[in-house]
């Protein structure tokens, strides 16, 4: 892991969003060092968690640890954990329907049942806080590869009818959120998200105002009418876009190796994604949020994200060693017209490695997605120990490639990582790298602390050992 990129990404999220305080999605990368660097940007970062451990993950990022930076940002959460994330201080939840509503009111009313109890013991504890809700909405999410709005999100025409139920079971509704699906490819997307979210905005506060009409006997209870003022513009922010030193990080000079590895032209494919992005936002929320006008009661408009991928993606790769090779069937290569057109066969080659589709590579079944390895020749040093070495596409030695197809380590049909990409000649020993590792993928295994990483920042290593 090369922990300057996750800091190069957030200098860049600086400059393309500057009103827009990112919260790093934890559940993308539950890594200790990833979220003890983000964490250090006391004012300008926070943290989306989706589970009590990220919740613990976060608050232990700082020595400051701080409610505040985080967003339980899960709407279906069990009650236990509810709890919990109260007791832990995090006070922001987001819901998409009744049920929530009400689960989170029932706690709190037992929090504070609770409370009084203590406190006629002549304890010192605090009265429970009270939980802000932040509404989430379903918004058009078809441009992501891995699309969320089935899963979760209120239609806008149930805003008002939740906002109303939620003033009346006292729970303040702070914000709307939204998520345009996990690596959104087009900007618009985000414009048409925003223009909705604003709308549901709008139709909260009149709700606000109606029921402060509605009910002056709640005048004591002002905290209740407070106005809507936090938009979360959640994630999908590509990971792997041209900025911050992410393209390439582990694989060498990209161009070197178009050849040989697709995820190349899919880095090339989404070059400058970000900044198109930035630019369909920013002026965006400039014109719908203006800066001095600020809502009815002058509270400032709080605008947040929930990037995970764009943080992590390039910051991680994958090294995995060849533990098998079998040589199998023939393969016929159609040549181009500038090659004579001819046609002749090749063995398919057959590479086994200890990662696989039911662990890290599981986006390949989950999404389609398609991971494809750099070759690693293990190379003699001078010193008799052997050491893994690029293996350069242009030397004419390793000019034949074949297609090679990756197994995982189940033995299962399914667990295939890559099929038929052109490698050359490898033997066991040698070594896969893989890059774009650092999202959905390398902390799945990383986190259950089967993974040793290897932390570097920029060009110097900071450890060798997992996690510490
Ligand atoms: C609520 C929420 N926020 C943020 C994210 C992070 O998304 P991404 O990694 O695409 O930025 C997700 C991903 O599933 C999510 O569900």
């Amino acid at each position: 892991c090369d922990l300057s990129v996750v800091i190069r990404k957030l200098e860049v999220w600086r400059q393309l969003f500057p009103r827009i305080k990112p919260f790093f999605a934890v559940k993308c990368n539950p890594d200790k060092m990833v979220t003890a660097v983000l964490g250090q940007y006391i004012l300008e970062t926070g943290f989306d968690c989706a589970s009590i451990s990220e919740i613990k993950l976060a608050l232990d990022s700082t020595t400051s640890s701080n409610p505040k930076r985080c967003i339980y940002a899960n709407p279906q959460r069990a009650m236990s954990d509810l709890e919990k994330a109260l007791e832990l201080g995090v006070r922001t939840l987001t819901f998409d329907g009744l049920e929530e509503l009400h689960k989170v009111r029932r706690l709190y009313e037992t929090r504070c049942r609770q409370w009084q109890e203590q406190d006629e013991q002549d304890t010192e504890s605090a009265r429970p806080l009270l939980p802000e809700m932040v509404l989430r909405i379903v918004v058009p999410d078809g441009a992501s590869s891995v699309p969320l709005g089935e899963k979760f999100g209120a239609p806008p025409a149930r805003v008002a009818a939740l906002t109303e139920e939620a003033l009346c079971l006292g729970l303040p509704v702070v914000g709307v959120s939204f998520h345009c699906g996990s690596g959104c490819h087009d900007p618009n997307a985000y414009g048409t998200a925003i223009q909705l979210a604003k709308e549901a905005m709008d139709t909260i506060n009149s709700v606000i105002l109606s029921h402060q009409h509605a009910n002056p006997h709640k005048v004591d209870e002002p905290w209740l009418f407070r106005p809507c003022t936090l938009l979360d513009i959640g994630g999908g922010f590509p990971g792997i876009d041209g900025h911050g030193g992410d393209i390439g990080r582990f694989s060498g000079t990209p161009h070197e190796l178009t050849d040989m590895s697709q995820h190349n032209a899919y880095a090339q494919n989404m070059e400058n994604a970000t900044s198109s992005i930035a630019a369909v936002v920013t002026p965006l929320v400039d014109q719908l949020f203006s800066v001095q006008e600020e809502d009815s009661n002058h509270q400032p408009i709080q605008i947040i994200s929930e990037p995970g991928r764009y943080f992590v993606e390039a910051a991680f790769a994958l090294c995995s060693r060849i533990y098998s090779k079998r040589i199998g069937e023939r393969v016929i290569i159609e040549r181009s017209e500038t090659d004579n057109g001819s046609s002749s066969s090749i063995f398919r080659r057959h590479y086994y490695i200890a990662q696989g589709v039911q662990g890290v590579f599981k986006d390949v079944l989950l999404c389609g997605e398609s991971f494809l390895p750099i070759p690693l020749h293990m190379q003699e040093n001078h010193g008799n120990e052997k050491n893994p070495q690029h293996l350069d596409p242009n030397d004419a030695t390793n000019n034949t490639l074949y297609p090679s197809t990756i197994h995982g380590p189940s033995g299962e049909d399914i667990d295939v990582v890559c099929v038929d990409c052109m490698l050359p000649e490898l033997e066991n020993g040698d070594w896969l790298l893989f890059d774009r590792m650092g999202a959905y993928t390398l902390s799945i295994a990383a986190s259950s602390g089967s993974l040793p990483i290897r932390y570097v920042f920029g060009g110097g290593i900071l450890s060798n050992d997992n996690h510490e």
